[in-house]
This record gives C-alpha cells, sequence and structure tokens, in this order.
C-alpha cells in the first residue's frame, strides 16, 4: 500500500467515526511563541486539550513534524527521524481509553489487516484500566502486554517528575514485531527479547496518550476539565510494516531521495554500501526531507533559534556526504527527488522548488568557505599550544567558527595533539551556549514554559472576536493579569494585562498588528497600548490610569478608530503590492511574510535578485493605477477547497481552517486573510516604495508608506533633492569663480 493511501485510509477511517478532518499545521507554529517546531499532532490542539476552545469534540490529522532529540539515532536505526508525518487522532472529553484502545486495533487489524500475532502493547505500569482493556476487551494475551514506567509510558516522557507543565497523561503504544533484528546487529539478549530491545526487532507504531492531567508548577498532577486522547503514528514506520520493508528508509517515501543520493555517489545500488555508509545515506535522506520543508516555511539558516538548529542539520548531512566522498555542495541537487516524493501531499512544495535548493545551495557554499577559513585557524591554535587541545577552545572553535568536535578531532589527530574528551566538550558547549542560544537545543519542551502562557491557562474561555464589523462592543472582564499572574482586582495606576469575554480589538496575526484603545470599566478606565493573542486568549495590554478594576466587571472596549483605519489602509496596501509584484516579477514572487502597521508596511516576498529601478517603477505605478481605480474590497467566508479553486493566494506555512476567509480587491487580488481591509482600494490614496533589499538568500524585502506617510517621505525627498540642487549650483558657481581667476593668472 502506497503511503499517499496510508494518509487517506487513516484519515477516512477517523472520519467514519465522526472525527472532524483537520489540516496539518504549520512546522513553524504561527502562534505558539513556546516551541521552535511542531513537534507532534497534539501542538496545534493545546487549547482544545485546556478547555479554551470548544468547537471540536474529535479530530484527525497528518501533522508534519520536526524532533531533533534523536538527531544522532537517524540512519543508524530503522526507525528514527527528524522530520516525519504524524497520523492523529484526538478526543477532547468525548471518548477516552477503551474507545482509543478500540479505534486502533480496529484500524491496524481489520482495516489494514496486520496479523494480530504480529501486534504487542505497552502501558503505564500504575495504568490498571488500560491494561484491562487490551486483555479483556481487545484479548491481547497476557504475554504481549508489557508495564513500563513514565520513562516509557507517560507523554511528554517523564511530565510528572520532569516536566513541563501542561497536558499530560499515561500512555500506551502498538509495537510491531518484525521477528528478527532490523538494525543489522544480533540480538543482545535473544531469549528475552521485547518491546524496547536495541536491535530494532520490534518497532513502536502507535502511541495513544490518555492526556487526564495538567501538571503544574513542582510536577503537581491537578485533572484537566475533561478526558481527552492524543494520538500519535508514524506514516514511514506504518509505511515500512505494510510495505514490507525491515526500515522507513525503504519505503516509496524516501525512494527517489534515496535514489538522487545513490546516483550522485555513482552507485549501484544501497545494499552494496558498507554499513556505515549507507547510516550516512540514510540521516542524509532524512535532512534533505527536512531542509526541504523547513526552508519552505521560510526558515534561513542562521546562528540564532530555528536558523541554527537548520543550519546544524544541514552541517551534519554535509558532513555525512564529504564522508562518502561528496566533497563538493550537493544537497541542494537532492530538492527535486524530495519533492517528488512529497510534492502530492503537499503541492505549496512545487513552486518553490528553486529557491529551496537555491538557499541550501547557499549555506553549503558558505560551510564549505568556513571549513577553508577556519581550519588553518585550528591548526596554528593547535601547534601554538600544549600537546593536548583544551575543551574550552574547542568548544569556541564549535561555537564562533562552526568546526564540529569531528573535524577539531580530526585536526588533533593530524597534529598528534590529543584533542579532548567528547564528554568534556560537549559540557563546554553547553556552557558557552548557555545564555542566548539555549533556545535553539530543542529540548522537546512541547508546552508553554511561558509564565504568560501559564498564567492564561487558568482562564476556562476563549476570547471571541466581535471588532471585523465594529469597533466598540460590550464585554465583561474574565481575567486580569499582573507580573504573569491571575488576579482579581487592580488599581491604578498599574500596568495590567486584560482578558475579556469578547473584544472588537484585533489581536496581532498574520503580520497586522494589534489594535489600541481604551476600555471603560465600571469603576475605571484603562488605555489599551497592544492586544496580543495567547493560545486562544486575547490579551489587552493596557494601563489602569483611573479607579479600578475587578474580574466580572462589565466593561465598554473602544479601538482608536484612526489607528485601525491606517493600519487597514497598509494592509490593503499591502495585498496590492503583492499583486504589482506578482504581475511584475513573474507568479513565484509568493509573500514569505509581512508586517502591517499604522505608519507603514513591510512584505518578504521570494524573489533571487534586487529589484531593478524599472521594476520598482513599474510596480508602484500599477499598485497606485489600482488604488486610482477605486475597486471595491470584499471579504467571504468558504470552504478552503472552494477559496483554492477560485485561485486564491494561499500563503504556503499559514495554517487555514476548514473555512477560510477570502479578501479580494477588485480582479486583482484574492488572498486568504483574517485581517482588517478598507472597503475600496481608492481609500489607500496613495504607495511609494521606500526600500527594498535582501533579507535571506532568495528573500527580498519591500518597504511602503502610505497616503499622508507616502506624501510626507516624497516631500522630504523633493526638499532633499532641491537642496541637492541648491549645492550643486553654488558649486558650479564657485568652480566657475575659480576656473576665471585662474585664467586670469595664467594670462598675467
Ligand atoms: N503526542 C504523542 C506523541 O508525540 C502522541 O507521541
Amino acid at each position: 500500500m502506497t503511503s499517499s493511501e496510508l494518509r487517506r485510509r487513516f484519515l477516512d477511517f477517523f472520519e467514519k467515526q465522526g472525527h472532524t478532518l483537520v489540516p496539518s499545521d504549520r512546522l513553524v507554529p504561527a502562534d505558539d511563541p513556546s516551541v521552535l517546531f511542531t513537534g507532534a499532532g497534539m501542538n496545534q490542539f493545546k487549547a482544545h486539550f485546556l478547555g479554551l476552545k470548544k468547537d471540536l469534540k474529535r479530530a484527525a490529522s497528518c501533522q508534519t513534524c520536526f524532533r531533533t532529540g534523536d538527531v544522532d539515532e537517524v540512519g543508524r536505526t530503522s526507525s528514527h527521524l527528524t522530520f516525519f508525518e504524524m497520523l492523529g487522532n484526538f478526543s477532547f472529553g468525548d471518548y477516552f481509553k477503551l474507545e482509543a484502545i478500540q479505534y486502533a486495533w480496529e484500524f491496524l487489524t481489520a482495516d489494514l489487516k496486520l496479523p494480530e500475532e504480529r501486534l504487542s502493547v505497552s502501558v503505564y505500569e500504575k495504568d490498571e484500566e488500560a491494561a484491562g482493556v487490551w486483555l479483556k476487551a481487545i484479548g491481547v494475551p497476557k504475554e504481549r502486554i508489557i508495564r513500563f514506567g513514565a520513562k516509557e509510558n507517560f507523554w511528554p516522557s517523564n511530565a510528572p517528575s520532569d516536566g513541563p507543565n501542561g497536558p499530560c497523561g499515561p500512555c500506551s503504544e502498538i509495537y510491531y514485531d518484525y521477528g528478527c533484528c532490523t538494525v543489522g546487529k544480533v540480538c543482545p539478549k535473544p531469549d528475552a527479547c521485547a518491546p524496547g530491545c536495541p536491535c530494532g526487532r520490534f518497532v513502536e507504531v502507535w502511541n495513544l496518550v490518555f492526556t487526564e492531567f495538567n501538571r503544574q508548577e513542582g510536577g503537581k498532577l491537578v485533572p484537566l476539565p475533561a478526558k481527552n486522547i492524543d494520538t500519535g503514528m508514524g506514516l514511514e514506520r506504518l509505511a515500512a510494516v505494510t510495505q514490507g520493508k525491515m526500515n522507513v528508509f525503504e519505503t516509496d517515501l524516501f525512494e527517489p531521495v534515496i535514489e538522487a543520493i545513490i546516483r550522485l555517489l555513482r552507485h549501484e545500488a544501497p545494499d552494496v554500501l558498507k554499513r556505515d555508509q549507507r547510516a550516512s545515506v540514510y540521516a542524509i535522506a532524512d535532512h534533505a526531507r527536512a531542509l526541504t520543508f523547513l526552508l519552505a516555511e521560510g526558515v534561513v539558516p542562521s546562528n540564532e533559534g530555528r536558523g541554527y538548529v537548520v543550519r546544524m542539520v544541514l552541517r551534519k548531512a554535509a558532513r555525512a556526504g564529504r564522508g562518502l566522498g561528496l566533497e563538493r555542495p550537493f544537497l541542494h541537487q537532492l530538492v527535486p527527488a524530495v519533492v517528488k516524493a512529497m510534492g502530492e501531499a503537499y503541492p505549496e512544495l512545487l513552486g518553490r522548488r528553486e529557491s529551496i535548493a537555491k538557499g541550501i545551495l547557499d549555506e553549503e557554499e558558505r560551510f564549505a568557505q568556513t571549513l577553508k577559513e577556519k581550519i588553518p585557524l585550528l591548526l596554528g591554535e593547535i601547534r601554538r599550544g600544549p600537546k593536548g587541545f583544551p575543551a574550552q577552545e574547542a568548544a569556541r572553535f564549535y561555537d564562533t567558527h562552526g568546526l564540529s568536535y569531528e573535524e577539531i578531532a580530526r585536526v588533533c589527530a593530524e597534529q598528534k595533539a590529543a584533542p579532548p574528551p567528547r564528554a568534556d566538550f560537549e559540557k563546554a558547549v553547553l556552557e558557552l551556549q548557555a545564555g542566548s542560544r539555549q533556545n535553539s537545543r530543542f529540548a522537546g519542551g512541547i508546552f508553554a514554559k511561558d509564565a504568560l502562557q501559564e498564567a492564561v491557562s487558568g482562564i476556562r474561555a476563549a476570547t471571541e472576536f466581535v471588532g471585523y464589523d465594529g469597533l466598540t462592543a460590550q464585554a465583561k472582564v474574565a481575567g486580569l493579569i499582573q507580573e504573569n499572574r491571575l488576579v482579581e482586582e487592580v488599581k491604578a495606576p498599574a500596568s495590567v494585562g486584560v482578558l475579556l469575554t469578547r473584544s472588537p480589538f484585533y489581536g496581532e496575526a498574520g503580520g497586522q498588528v494589534g489594535d489600541t484603545g481604551i476600555l471603560e470599566a465600571s469603576e475605571g478606565k484603562l488605555r489599551v497600548l497592544d492586544s496580543q493573542w495567547v493560545g486562544a486568549v486575547l490579551v489587552h495590554q493596557a494601563e489602569l490610569t483611573e479607579g479600578k478594576v475587578r474580574v466580572g466587571d462589565p466593561v465598554r472596549a473602544e479601538v482608536d478608530p484612526a489607528r485601525r483605519q491606517a493600519v487597514a489602509r497598509n494592509h490593503t496596501a499591502t495585498h496590492l503590492l503583492h499583486a504589482g509584484l506578482r504581475k511584475v516579477l513573474g507568479d513565484h514572487a509568493l509573500q514569505a511574510g509581512s508586517r502591517v502597521a499604522d505608519t507603514g508596511l513591510r512584505l518578504d516576498f521570494s524573489h533571487g535578485k534586487a529589484l531593478t529601478a524599472g521594476e520598482r517603477q513599474s510596480v508602484e505605478e500599477l499598485v497606485n493605477e489600482w488604488i486610482e481605480s477605486r475597486l471595491a474590497v470584499s471579504v467571504a467566508q468558504m470552504p478552503l477547497a472552494q477559496a483554492k479553486a477560485a485561485g486564491a493566494t494561499a500563503l504556503f506555512g499559514e495554517k487555514y481552517g476548514s473555512r477560510v476567509r477570502v479578501v479580494s480587491i477588485g480582479e486583482v487580488s484574492k488572498e486568504l486573510c483574517g485581517g482588517t481591509h478598507l472597503t475600496a482600494s481608492g481609500d489607500v490614496g496613495l504607495v511609494t516604495i521606500v526600500g527594498e533589499g535582501s533579507i535571506a538568500s532568495g528573500v527580498r524585502r519591500v518597504e511602503a508608506l502610505t497616503a499622508e506617510a507616502a506624501l510626507d517621505s516624497m516631500r522630504a525627498e523633493v526638499g532633499r533633492l532641491q537642496q541637492d540642487r541648491q549645492r550643486l549650483i553654488q558649486r558650479n558657481k564657485q568652480l566657475e569663480e575659480e576656473k576665471s581667476s585662474l585664467k586670469a593668472k595664467g594670462a598675467a
């Protein structure tokens, strides 16, 4: 069965059982600052687990995930990956253990027809209920039900003792028995081989989590408002099992990619490679997939945060390539193969093939350059020092110059100097990075550690946004936050985060800034300086200037109308600019990001080179023509498929629900967008581009102003030109005078 069929079969199965199918969230979550990458299907449902959102009872998805916890295992085992797809079904206070186990068993044995005797299960050691369901309701023999502690069978792993805070619960895993070792090793304990054995005979395919607790500071497990189900099954592992392969890399998901690597190596077939060579090929295949998807979402290799993780993954792959004799940049050549394998399921990749490959090539070249420049520095340092090379020095070369432990150790060995022990080196690196980069070491923290999020998790209802049609609303105070804690009452003067039952304030999203305005409570007055979503809850950052405010108080909320109008002007202008860029440069010039404020706008888009003066002018002229034509701006709600069929530009990586909001400007622009807009393009008044430049390989940024601000900037420009003109006239006069005096002298 192909993996496309598997995806379909899984989603169909759960749809028949009353689950709403939800599209995959982005790999870089749009509204969850607490994690670097999406690591599980449940991430996008955090608010549902906490009881904040109540629009779904049952859901199922196929989620793209990226995790680096096992990056060193990738290629060496039969099933570890950094990038993978997670099939999952979820219940929010609906069904629980019995049904979750029954569904999983039915899907595997009745729908996919996996032989029952090949399946074993594990349960949390204290979970008698789950063990009972497996034994009595399903009939799994006792010897194939194994009990593990909180490290294996709690999710997140060891959550009760180690955290993170947030939803968690005991879990039960389903293992497939290959009947023999799968990692090319002989089983260390053939008579006692069982799930968890490192020989890889048993591969974990499905994890069923019974999410019933909210872990709080200190390890307290507080029951959640409802009992939930969160499951995750690796598509790649399931594909291996159903396609009769011993290894995820032998499935159809990887076939074109492995083939492309083998071609680069000029090798006949993967099975004649030595074991460690094969491990390198597999690791490269995994990393090429991860890089393709991450760059497609606009992550750019850098020294910080997500960019740092991407850089490290790319270097790992490049080193694996060097180990196989691929000395020159090669990873970018694998992008078409990844797109071939994944493009059907992720058509967004198709249009970005070139820019992804270019981004990877640039970074490969940068890495080659690093090696060329830094190895001589390292050599000098090693030669200068005593016999052994100290761990702190090695860590510095790793951290500032980007050399890996392997490279440092290799150069040390060539110079007959002892490299530091790896453990000392790693410790020194951690110490160096303890500061700013701590966050980039993805620790698997799926839940917010962020104190604000923690505080907001005490609020049981999502904020209803009522600000598309009106700028004022009556509401009640649902919560007050001071110093990251919920409080009952606040007295003036004070800074306070105000949560309302409903609000006309637009919380920052989709590049558009949050609204400002005022809140009039029954006994106090507040000035709102910013509005930000924290999950499903809108936090109005406010100054209490008079009186006091208490939870439950009625409030009249009013958005600053002039600022909202200015933001709308810039947002509509952003859509026009996007359309203009695509018209002048080509359809590839897709938006990669934006910032829409009251003072101006910024638009990032894919394009390989700087705009020429002519192109810049054409875009500006086109946009201003559209403004002059007074095109109507209209908003419609429709199913996602219908919007795409109508040609609406869906920004890759943005997350859309099943019904979407489509903003159209006459016939020239149609975009999926949740922002606030003008009703006619004419109200933009005027657009002028004030800046254009590169922000990353293949990504350009234009900055523009509208209306008054545009006029002011043009007046200032005219003023500058006039000054320059005056200066030139004066200088010319001066030169003329000098010339005639020289002439006079010459004549004398
Ligand atoms: N959230 C669970 C996992 O990632 C299903 O394993």
